[in-house]
């Protein structure tokens, strides 16, 4: 992707008066706003109506930039040195003196933080002199946007600006691990688990579906098209669109896929374009045919089940 100069500008320049605009990362589209500010920080809140107990994740340029904020250790250097940057969130501990607005955590004493590898967010981040705090830029319980377009059929002229970056190229959230202790997964996203595991060399504990909500990511109705999906269920409804995995020979109109040849990356980069686009063209249900649950095929799954609790 081309990086157009004169749009970082006028982004790092709203972002300097303390307002919210939306950002391309590879994973979605995010909500920033300076997060060492309340005032920018309670402003991504009220835009997104998230509920001001579900924490931000705090964006940096590099681990260098991160130190000032929180506290790391050896398990975060391996995962650095070999994931980032790219579609990992890691739970930290916060410093003492950090700068971050207490907004950003709910006043809890950790951080979560990522390393977009998108070249326009780079490219900001490197700009400014303080890191972005950013959730996905979807309204809360609804689907993330992985395209300009997306985030304004969400926010229309309520967001400021909207840095063009193209479509998201992972197309899902961040794989979410706290490494404040032993590693622990909260929640399945672009980075598969084996991939991390095999970078620690140990067995990774899961806990994304806890019975005390730790990451509102994790809670029952979750990345919703605003339809109801339907899992293993043979049966088509009138007014329903046909999800598969990959292209079939036999055509229909209700009929999606989300990849040619059943290539899980290419599935998930597809899954929420698809999803939004099942709503637009009026379907009244998606009955969705079972996806693999290995790799990535875990992480699309982990979404329609969420979804599906509409
Ligand atoms: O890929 C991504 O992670 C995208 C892009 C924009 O970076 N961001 C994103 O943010 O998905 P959001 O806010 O939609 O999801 C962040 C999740 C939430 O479920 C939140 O509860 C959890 O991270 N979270 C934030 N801080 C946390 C913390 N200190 N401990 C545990 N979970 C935390
Ligand atoms: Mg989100």
């Amino acid at each position: 992707m081309k990086i157009n100069l004169t749009n970082i500008k006028k982004a790092k320049k709203l972002l300097d008066k303390r307002e919210c605009i939306a950002v391309p990362t590879e994973t979605v589209y995010g909500l920033a706003g300076n997060a060492y500010s309340d005032y920018s920080c309670k402003k991504i809140f009220k835009l997104k109506k998230r509920p001001r107990n579900n924490p931000l994740i705090v964006h940096y340029y590099d681990a260098q930039n991160l130190e000032k904020d929180c506290e790391i250790n050896d398990n975060f250097l391996k995962l650095y040195k070999h994931f980032c940057p790219g579609p990992i969130t890691f739970v930290l501990n916060l410093k003492k003196n950090s700068k971050i607005s207490k907004i950003v955590t709910n006043k809890k004493n950790s951080l979560a933080v990522r390393f977009p590898k998108h070249p326009v967010m780079k490219s900001l981040l490197k700009r400014i002199n303080y890191p972005l705090a950013a959730p996905s830029a979807n309204l809360s319980t609804k689907l993330s946007a992985v395209s300009s377009a997306d985030v304004k059929e969400d926010f229309g002229k309520k967001i400021k600006y909207i840095l063009e970056g193209g479509k998201s190229s992972v197309g899902i959230e961040s794989t979410i691990i706290d490494i404040r202790d032993k590693p622990k997964i909260l929640r399945l996203g672009g980075l598969e688990v084996t991939t991390i595991q095999k970078s620690l060399n140990k067995k990774i504990i899961l806990d994304i579906n806890p019975s005390k909500i730790s990451s509102p990511g994790q809670s029952k109705l979750h990345y919703s098209p605003g339809i109801p999906i339907r899992l293993n269920k043979k049966k088509v409804r009138k007014n329903e669109a046909c999800l598969f995995l990959k292209k079939l020979k036999k055509n229909k109109p209700n009929y999606y896929f989300l990849s040619k040849n059943g290539n899980l990356k290419e599935a998930t980069k597809n899954l929420y374009s698809t999803l939004r686009k099942i709503k637009k063209d009026k379907f009244k249900s998606i009955i969705v045919e079972k996806i693999p649950n290995k790799g990535l095929g875990k992480t699309i799954n982990d979404r329609l089940n969420r979804a599906s609790k509409y």
